[in-house]
């Protein structure tokens, strides 16, 4: 019978015989897509694997020295961590548009990715973390290729100076199946359980334009957000749970003042696949801590709303 156990070995196996004793590079995001490729490359190549993981200035609160101590731990794997933060956010200064965004993100990826790839002798290979639904989602079903709802670079991107092959051992699972795989793999339940989050990351959840500022009251609501959302026992059983920082302001109150801030959206979502989503019930007292701890702890932050709008019509993400 098919196991997550037999499919490792023949994928091991697999990647071996296509590889051979050249060199596979690899762009690490730390979540379980490229950790669990990593290790299966890993597994069938030891050393002959490098992974590149960028840190765009746009990820959560602690995240890439979070994911740094763990990776470095968990994956005892050559890793090569690259900080270019502020060439990112220097990019995105002035954009609005969503899809500006993230083409902005993705060429400042390639750059920057490329850049350390060339340092590797003997390339051949890059290796992908792509799954099914990437793969359908990007293609056609949303009408093909030309009627693209979002562009997500993590699909298709490729150094376009070196000439690299692609190997992408998890293009026919599903993320169930993934996380299965990464358990059978030894890897750590912490990246295992680990919700998706999107390669252009909290650019595309500061709603408009990106300012430093802004990113800052969007890092430490959501930072907020993801505490009671673990402490409560939703995290694993959410496909994705996250605050959106709104380009509008409210009028509220505190002591005798009035006060003119921000809003927030809070946006928490079941889904097996990212093709379709519900919105969670969460608890309204989950949801009441939530919103009082934001509005009490995050100056900038006065108003929180919770999305409750369902994939289709609306997308997971904001923008
Ligand atoms: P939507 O918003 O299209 O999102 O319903 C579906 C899933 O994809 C993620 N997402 C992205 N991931 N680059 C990524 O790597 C992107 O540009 C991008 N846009 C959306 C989103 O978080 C959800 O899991």
């Amino acid at each position: 019978s098919w196991t997550m156990k037999s499919f490792a070995r023949d994928t091991v196996e697999q990647i071996r015989e296509t590889v051979g004793d050249k060199k596979v590079i690899l762009g690490l995001s730390g979540g379980v897509d490229s950790s669990v490729t990593a290790l299966l490359i890993h597994r069938a190549i030891g050393t002959n694997l490098t992974c590149i993981f960028v840190d765009n200035g746009l990820l959560r609160k602690n995240e890439a020295d979070q994911l740094k101590r763990k990776l470095k731990s968990h994956l005892k794997i050559n890793i090569r961590f690259v900080k270019s933060a502020t060439r990112f956010i220097k990019a995105l200064s002035k954009v609005s548009d969503p899809e500006r965004k993230r083409k902005i993100i993705g060429k400042e990826f390639m750059d920057v990715f490329e850049a350390e790839a060339l340092k590797i002798k003997d390339a051949d290979f890059l290796a992908q973390g792509t799954l099914y639904p990437d793969i359908i989602e990007s293609q056609s079903a949303f009408g093909g290729p030309t009627s693209v709802i979002k562009s997500h670079h993590n699909v298709g991107g490729l150094p376009k100076k070196m000439k690299l092959k692609l190997v992408e051992p998890l293009k026919y699972l599903f993320k169930d199946e993934v996380r299965k795989l990464g358990r059978t793999l030894g890897l750590d339940d912490d990246l295992v359980w680990r919700q998706p989050f999107p390669g252009p990351g909290l650019a595309i959840r500061v709603i408009g334009e990106i300012t430093k500022k802004r990113l800052e009251v969007l890092r430490e609501v959501d930072a907020v957000l993801q505490e009671e959302i673990r402490a409560s026992g939703y995290y694993r059983k959410l496909w994705q749970s996250f605050a959106v920082l709104l380009p509008i302001k409210s009028v509220g109150i505190m002591g005798d003042g009035r006060t003119y801030e921000n809003i927030v959206a809070i946006r928490a979502v079941t889904s097996k696949d990212a093709m379709t989503a519900d919105w969670a019930r969460l608890p309204h007292k989950l949801l009441g801590n939530i919103s009082n701890r934001i509005i009490n702890e995050v100056r900038g932050v006065n108003r929180v709303v919770y999305d409750i709008s369902s994939k289709p019509p609306s997308t997971i993400e904001w923008e």
